[in-house]
């Protein structure tokens, strides 16, 4: 049967998200280090946030999300004002995406950039650009070149994702500067809260009308699973995306337990100091056993293997093991696996498991 009924230009050319694994068949105690989650799981005091929320889920939450905004204000030293939440920063870079790239325009991003971009901006019809990185790092001179009159946003996440690596604060303004007057950089720092002392963009935004930054509850406070996130930009643009949000796009346990996971700050400290510890030593492990990886400024490792075949059979090997970590060939890096940074036990399982494959190889 034919039908009339099409949908919108660009939506069959979006590939599915690859999600981590979470389960291996036959196997029932699974480390999963897939996904880029805490392995501490979110603070006590979210958790109990959470609970005493069900108590009133006949309500209808606020729209304006005015209590976790001022918590976020507070505790990064930003305006409420210019603060957007969403349903994970996943739902805040489909809002960039539809308000601001439709048919005829260009979306920005980096060869190993983070798969969302390219859905988000072919759902809204705009026209995916990938441009080139050198050597696993963003590279401001191949986005500049690639900019035209068609540009319209420019994703960069800071620390990357599957990469790990950033660019330094000088870069990233002299992108910005860089840009068309029509188009906007947007920074997204899922990633941004392992980085001890790093403000994300947060100044840059300040300081310029075409950055904006973008961030999330899911990766330091292990809240993945509850699905909050939130942007900080221009007022202008804070006004366009909240047009088109769903008035209650978070529920009342959602901010809730964002709020609570925000102010416990030891639990946050402690968390950052444990991924940094253990980062560290997971890539000295893994270097001195012949697989290296760029410096990661992030909660996970890309570890580099000679060729596609070895990193698929050390995947296939630490399966065997337990232990499921993440292919990303679909981010053009076949060659690599991307290893979450776990409690200690897991790195030491990792060490161990990539150590037994090794010697397999010999
Ligand atoms: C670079 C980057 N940005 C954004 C996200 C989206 O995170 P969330 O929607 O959970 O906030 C992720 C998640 O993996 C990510 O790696």
């Amino acid at each position: 049967m034919t039908t009339e009924i099409q949908p919108q230009p660009g939506i069959m050319e979006i590939s599915l998200y690859q999600g981590g694994k979470a389960n291996i068949e036959g196997a029932s105690r699974v480390i999963k280090l897939s996904s880029n989650e805490n392995p501490f799981g979110p603070s006590e005091k979210a958790i109990e946030a959470y609970r005493r929320a069900a108590h009133e889920l006949h309500r209808y939450p606020p729209t304006d999300h005015r209590s976790l905004r001022e918590a976020i204000g507070a505790v990064h030293g930003l305006d409420p004002d210019k603060i957007i939440c969403g349903v994970g920063s996943d739902e805040i870079i489909t809002f960039l995406c539809q308000a601001y790239a439709g048919q005829g325009d260009e979306v920005i991003f980096t060869e190993h950039g983070f798969s969302m971009y390219r859905i988000s901006a072919l759902a809204a019809g705009a026209t995916p650009i990938e441009v080139p990185e050198r050597e696993r790092v963003a590279d401001v001179e191949s986005i500049l070149a690639a900019c035209n009159e068609k540009t319209r946003l420019v994703f960069i996440a800071n620390p990357n994702n599957p990469t790990g690596t950033m660019i330094g604060g000088n870069d990233v303004a002299r992108l910005a500067a860089g840009l068309p007057p029509q188009a906007l950089l947007v920074l997204d720092g899922a990633y941004a809260e392992y980085v001890e002392g790093f403000d994300g963009g947060a100044a840059l935004v300040e300081a310029r009308e075409n950055v904006f930054m973008t961030r999330t509850f899911s990766k330091l406070y292990g809240l993945g699973g509850l699905r909050i996130g939130w942007g900080y930009g221009p007022k202008e643009i804070i006004d366009v995306l909240n047009r088109i949000r769903g008035p209650f796009n978070l529920s009342q346990p959602q901010l809730d337990a964002a709020e609570a996971a925000l102010k416990d700050r030891a639990y946050v400290e402690k968390c950052r100091t444990e991924n940094t510890r253990m980062r560290a030593w997971l890539a000295e492990a893994l270097a001195e056993l012949g697989v290296p990886s760029d410096t990661s400024c992030a909660n996970f490792i890309l570890a580099r293997f000679a060729d596609q075949a070895e990193a698929e059979a050390c995947d296939d090997y630490l399966q065997s093991q337990g232990l499921l970590v993440r292919r990303v060939a679909g981010y053009n890096l076949p060659n690599c696996l991307r290893i979450t940074v776990g409690d200690e036990a897991s790195c030491r399982r990792v060490a161990h498991a990539v150590a037994g494959f090794k010697a397999l190889e010999k």
